[in-house]
């Protein structure tokens, strides 16, 4: 424990405040008009506040779209950019915050953002880690994690028990795959690239289908027909996802939990709508978060860890870069890599 707490720190600093005056995509060309490394002055800590070493901290897909202004909360300008990470509390106010006082705890960047040598979070939001859980899989244990988990409670809610995932290759898209199988649920992933197939099926998935593949479109109809999918999660958001939903029988629902392809999809069929009960609808963990009893969050965080102690879950590590010097490095480090871009302080 430092014997002061900092009062300033440095970090990946948001440049713009709001938001984007338009549609963003979903990885930026470049990142320095949106982000800067600089010293951030830290305020003083609240009541139920901790202050947070940052020992690890993943680029998301969600943390791109906020960093240009095209997520659903505004930026604030000058503060760090960054969801979630892992970190170990150096200080803390109140007394629903002293407990965590020396603990290592994954955290969500609530007042600050997580891109930082030091983050304030609330205490409420951080979760104390078992000793047995490595550094990489606390950076990502909330905001994949607790979606995967969120997601099964929408399928088992509806009738049959199979559906489709598209990006069923990314690191939200695996826990899913994992989870469903030892739920018994059948999972049809959809992925673009060919060579993650077998992968994919050895972490659960019920069929492989190859969106780029010649045979998709017979291969998606008749695994359609064998297994009745009445729930769509989709994190795409393209004209492939309109197809697929608008090909599954009555009563579907389409999901829309992510939107990695900047194209917008069509809706052809509107009379589904009105004859065969089909819905669209989002979600979002920080919806659910707030609206989950805390006897749900708790068993929910207690699974997660459990999950990735045992080594049925996996975070994987595409590269770790040394947070002052990975404004240039992060995308980059996305393009090539397969797994989580972590940012080390
Ligand atoms: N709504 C929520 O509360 C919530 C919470 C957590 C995550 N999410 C969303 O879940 C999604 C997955 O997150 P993650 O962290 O697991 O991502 P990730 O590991 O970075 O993986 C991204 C995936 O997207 C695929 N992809 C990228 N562009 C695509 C395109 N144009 N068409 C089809 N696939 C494309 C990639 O496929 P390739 O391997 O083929 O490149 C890869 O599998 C993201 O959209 C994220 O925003 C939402």
């Amino acid at each position: 424990m430092p014997e002061t707490t900092p009062q300033t720190t440095h970090g990946l600093a948001l440049r713009e405040g709001g938001f984007a005056r338009g549609p963003v995509p979903q990885v930026p060309h470049d990142l320095s008009p949106f982000l800067e490394w600089r010293e951030i002055a830290l305020p003083p800590l609240q009541s139920g506040q901790v202050l947070i070493e940052v020992i690890m901290a993943p680029v998301n897909p969600s943390d791109l779209f906020f960093v240009q202004g095209g997520y659903g909360q505004p930026r604030i300008s000058g503060n760090p950019a960054g969801f979630e990470g892992v970190g170990r509390v150096i200080a803390a106010e109140g007394s629903a915050a002293t407990p965590l006082l020396g603990r290592r705890v994954a955290f969500l960047g609530t007042v600050t953002g997580s891109w930082t040598r030091h983050a304030i979070s609330d205490a409420a939001l951080c979760i104390p880690l078992r000793d047995d859980l490595k550094d990489a899989d606390g950076a990502a244990l909330i905001v994949n994690p607790l979606t995967a988990i969120a997601l099964l409670d929408e399928v088992r809610a509806q009738k049959g028990n199979a559906f489709i995932l598209n990006a069923a290759g990314s690191q939200l898209g695996r826990l899913i795959l994992g989870l469903a199988q030892d739920e018994g649920l059948d999972a049809l992933a959809v992925i673009r690239r060919a060579d993650m197939a077998e992968e994919l099926q050895a972490l659960g998935a019920a069929e492989v289908l190859v969106s780029t593949a010649a045979d998709f479109p017979a291969r998606s109809q008749a695994a359609l027909r064998a297994h009745k999918p009445r729930v769509l999660l989709d994190a795409v958001g393209d004209q492939g996802a309109a197809d697929l939903f608008f090909a599954m029988p009555a009563g579907a629902r389409w999901i829309s939990y992510g939107k990695m392809s900047d194209d917008a999809p069509s809706l052809t069929q509107m009379g589904q709508f009105i004859f065969m009960d089909k819905r669209i609808e989002g979600f979002w963990l920080s919806r659910w978060l707030p609206a989950a009893s805390a006897e749900r969050r708790a068993a929910v965080v207690a699974q997660v860890q459990d999950r990735f102690a045992t080594g049925r879950w996996h975070t994987r590590i595409a590269a770790q870069l040394p947070l002052d010097r990975a404004l240039d490095a992060i995308l980059p480090a996305l393009q090539g890599g397969e797994g989580k871009v972590m940012l080390c302080p």
